[in-house]
């Protein structure tokens, strides 16, 4: 079962930032997951929420920001004073950082309420150019979006996200065109269409795992991977009921 650090090893570093993806380097996980939204200027930057409010001491819309307004941002005092001077990263940027190491790069499309057009096209195009197409999984909760992932790019991995329903998964007619690699259900929704998708051949990335008990449930589940902010203690724990 893989270990993928949600938003960087989140948990014990700011989200999405540099600190957060060195941390789950060192962790020696399996992969990384942050999330990307377009700036007023088009630029691909690493931020979960479509706002600056939370995990920044800017305020606003990142949409409605350009990326030299928000590269000025303090994105880790909001975490804790040690992180203060940490920026927002662009997309671009983190690709330089995990490039040197063998883990799965998950990119999630953060278009589930804004559409930002073009989105799709920039980032494989930035993939493309730093030769990291095969390290990428991009994921969307937006099924269009994976939709024109799969029309720029025929072999690219890509995930789709659920938080309500697995049901119309299992209408696999219905979802062969877009050549899902894997599907990521929020853990509320681990039960048995879990082990039918499986079936059909799809990987299953459950997220997020914080507690213990969602975490033996993903091994109950066997499921391919899991998303959490704790990858150190996840691991622990695997090795405590694995072996
Ligand atoms: O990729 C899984 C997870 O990141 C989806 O939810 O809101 O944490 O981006 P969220
Ligand atoms: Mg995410």
């Amino acid at each position: 079962m893989k270990v993928i650090a949600h938003r960087g090893s989140s948990q014990v570093a700011p989200e999405n930032t540099y600190p957060a993806i060195r941390r789950a380097i060192q962790d020696h996980v399996d992969g990384i997951e942050i999330d990307v939204q377009l700036t007023k200027d088009q630029e691909l930057v690493v931020i979960h929420d479509e706002w600056l409010n939370r995990t920044t001491n800017g305020k606003g819309f990142v949409f409605n920001t350009t990326s030299a307004q928000i590269k000025k941002l303090d994105a880790g005092s909001w975490f804790n004073k040690k992180y203060k001077g940490t920026t927002v990263p662009l997309l671009e940027e983190v690709l330089e950082w995990v490039k040197p190491y063998s883990l799965e790069l998950h990119i999630e499309l953060k278009n589930n309420l804004l559409p930002y057009k073009g989105m799709e096209e920039k980032v494989i195009r930035i993939l493309n150019q730093h030769n990291l197409e095969k390290k990428a999984v991009l994921s969307s909760f937006r099924r269009e979006s994976l939709e024109i992932c799969r029309k720029i790019h025929p072999t690219i991995r890509t995930g789709y996200l659920c938080w309500s329903t697995l049901l119309p998964l299992l209408e696999q007619s219905e979802w062969d065109y877009l050549h899902l690699d894997s599907i990521h259900p929020h853990i509320s929704l681990l039960d048995h269409e879990v082990t039918l998708l499986k079936n059909m051949g799809y990987r299953i990335y459950p997220y997020v795992i914080q507690r213990k008990h969602e975490l033996k449930k993903c091994l109950r589940y066997q499921v391919d991977g899991i998303f959490t902010g704790s990858p150190n203690k996840a691991k622990q724990i695997i090795r405590e009921t694995t072996t």
